[in-house]
């Protein structure tokens, strides 16, 4: 396997393990794995893939040449059953598959990033070529989180939607937003909030839609992405996993994610001359492992912590999670009074438990029933707060890397809850 090959693997396989459920990174691990020759790896994830969705052509092809690779025969005649039964599908309904889909690893044509559906495009052919699925969550979906809403709205909301008023002020606020904190907090989903709001001005980035296995390819897409940002302005760009695209370049051993962090920092720097209505936001869970020079003036100058939710917050995003079950009697004022420093994803595996433990007893007795406050009683005691952890660990960065005070309101956080 080349070193480049080599490098985008190690940084999807680190990507996935700070959000293990997004299909899109996991997909083009698998197409990675399999094209260089580590079919049994590229299975493992195909089968997770498929676990998901299990009609996804594209998985199941997978699937398939890596059972082929492997000498499978069984396990690639029913990944071909499968196949056949699919196409039939098919020719009863629409026939429009296209000869892209086709081309898993090295199709830049359609893209799904977390929700959103992609479509990267060439120069001139703008227009009507963003497709972006639209999003089902809007900020009023959003639990608590008021400080970051604030933020978003002055740096986003307000200058998108008010752009005479910007130019009265002369200058649009610029530069780029920095959301960090600890995983399951509401970045991304904040991220998918906003775009929300904003439709198809609004363009996320997964990190699995720019690296590429060929060198230089990377950096043109990037470049590509930024100028149909461009040509879409006002607009905003969401890189998620900022760490992971913007890695420090110290700690980068390879020359092709160095490449890779130098253009984006002179796609933002044009940003900033060319084209001010280009917003840039970017989201990680490890700003300090993130390449300073993101960090200076006209860049990502400017960060805003996403905290755990507290209680109101909690309360709300219990609502919100509850709210089609069948949970009018629920206390979740008493429930959001137990959870203290739970991420919103832990809250949410908590709903999920408790409906589960309803499911099964109505299952077995054959009758349905409401949930109760009481249901929630077993996955309190065996859900922990994820959120522990990230502090444990991000206080010893803060001390060290707070020069700037940056991350103040970090600090002032750990303080005040004697973490
Ligand atoms: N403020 C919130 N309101 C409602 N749900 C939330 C909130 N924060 C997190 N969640 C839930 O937790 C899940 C994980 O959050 P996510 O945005 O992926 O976290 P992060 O990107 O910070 O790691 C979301 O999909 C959502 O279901
Ligand atoms: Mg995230």
């Amino acid at each position: 396997m080349d070193k480049k090959n080599n490098s985008v693997i190690e940084a999807l396989k680190m990507s996935l393990e700070n959000n293990p459920d997004d299909t899109s990174v996991m997909a083009h691990l698998a197409d990675l794995l399999l094209s260089s020759d580590e079919s049994e790896e590229a299975l493992g994830f195909y089968q997770k893939l498929l676990a998901i969705n299990p009609t996804d052509e594209s998985y199941i092809k997978g699937a398939l040449a890596a059972s082929e690779q492997l000498g499978n025969d069984a396990l690639s005649s029913s990944y071909k059953t499968l196949l056949n039964a699919l196409g039939h599908q098919e020719e009863q309904g629409e026939t429009d598959s296209t000869a892209e889909e086709d081309d898993v690893v090295q199709d830049i044509g359609t893209q799904r990033v977390r929700g959103a559906k992609l479509r990267l495009v060439t120069d001139d052919t703008f227009d009507s070529d963003w497709e972006v699925e639209d999003s089902t969550v809007y900020l009023n979906d959003v639990g608590g989180m008021e400080d970051v809403k604030k933020r978003l709205h002055l740096s986003f909301l307000g200058p998108l939607q008010n752009p005479d008023l910007m130019k009265a002020y002369g200058k649009s606020i610029g530069g780029g937003l920095m959301l960090y904190g600890p995983p399951g907090c509401g970045k991304t989903f904040i991220a998918r909030a906003l775009a929300g709001e904003i439709g198809a001005k609004f363009m996320a980035v997964g990190l699995s839609d720019i690296l590429d296995m060929y060198i230089g390819e990377s950096e043109r897409k990037l470049h590509e992405i930024f100028n149909t940002a461009r040509r879409a302005a006002p607009s905003i760009l969401f890189f998620d996993e900022l760490d992971a695209i913007g890695q420090k370049r110290s700690q980068l051993r390879n020359s092709g994610m160095r490449t890779l962090v130098n253009q984006l920092l002179s796609e933002m720097d044009s940003v900033g001359n060319d084209n001010k209505d280009v917003y840039i936001l970017g989201a990680t869970n490890h700003p300090w492992d993130v390449d300073p020079a993101l960090r200076r003036p006209g860049r990502f100058n400017r960060m805003e912590i996403v905290l755990p939710p507290d209680e109101l917050a909690r309360e709300s995003i219990l609502k919100y999670h509850l709210k089609d079950k069948p949970a009018e009697s629920v206390d979740v004022t008493l429930l959001a009074k137990k959870t203290e420093l739970m991420s919103g994803a832990d809250l949410a595996h908590l709903c999920e438990a408790a409906v589960e433990y309803v499911l099964e007893e109505s299952l077995s007795t054959g009758q349905t029933r409401e949930l109760s406050t009481d249901d929630f009683a077993v996955p309190l005691q065996e859900i922990k707060p994820s959120t522990r952890p990230w502090f444990e660990n991000a206080r010893n960065f803060a001390m060290f890397a707070n020069d700037s005070g940056s991350y103040d309101d970090l600090l002032n956080y750990i303080n005040k809850m004697k973490l």
